[in-house]
């Protein structure tokens, strides 16, 4: 499974990718106001930091206007995969996209029916907001398990991305229901590493090992 940070906060990319854990970036509008910089600076600066793909989302709503923004976002780097929002325009986009040979990350979906036209629309990811239908009191994971099925029962190769992650159990339910990949915010990302029983066999375990008196090297 690949995991994506969700982020535009590059010093918190820079450290998280040292890991070698990040295989990728997503960003979106509410990200870029958040970084208070512009776009083609933090998406230029992100695609510098991973190699894996960077999501960088068309603002514009009508097809003409996303396949110019999204031409643009392309060229910004090899990397960058461009994000386009799940109506009737962004599903023309991404089929012209798709043509040109660039990436999309069909973003804001919220039914499988949804997952099933961006699939056939030619999408390399199609992201469905599993946090955001947990809100509305539906059930988000279930949803990956409805597209990831319709996806096997026709082989759509369109990738299914996991998005609006809010937990580290939503990251296992992601890959137990076949996601392909989730995208994580940092602070979800640093949690995934923690148990607190690892913690505390950790400490008993130096706590022993101190009693040794012995050294390795
Ligand atoms: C990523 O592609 C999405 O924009 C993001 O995961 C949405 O997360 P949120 O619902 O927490 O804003």
């Amino acid at each position: 499974m690949q995991l994506f940070l969700d982020t535009t906060d590059t010093a918190v990319l820079k450290d998280l990718a040292a890991t070698g854990l990040v295989d990728g970036v997503t960003t979106n509008p509410t990200l870029i106001a958040r970084s208070g910089r512009p776009m083609a600076q933090v998406i230029a600066e992100i695609c510098d930091l991973v190699e894996g793909p960077v999501s960088a989302e068309v603002a514009a709503m009508d097809v003409e206007g996303m396949l110019a923004e999204g031409r643009k976002l392309s060229a910004i780097a090899t990397n960058v995969v461009v994000k386009v929002p799940l109506t009737r325009n962004g599903l023309i986009a991404t089929t012209a996209f798709a043509h040109e040979g660039i990436q999309t990350n069909v973003t804001l979906c919220f039914s499988a029916s949804q997952a099933l036209l961006a699939a056939k629309a030619g999408a390399s990811y199609i992201s469905p907001f599993i946090g955001r239908l947990d809100d509305h009191g539906a059930d988000g994971m279930a949803l990956i398990g409805e597209i990831r099925a319709i996806y096997d029962n026709y082989g759509f190769d369109t990738e299914i991305l996991a998005a609006s992650i809010r937990t580290p159990a939503h990251v296992t339910a992601a890959a137990l229901a076949g996601a392909d990949c989730a995208t994580i915010p940092p602070a979800t990302f640093e949690a995934l590493f923690k148990h607190p029983l690892t913690d505390k066999g950790l400490e008993q375990f130096m706590a022993d090992w101190a009693k040794t008196g012995q050294s390795i090297l």
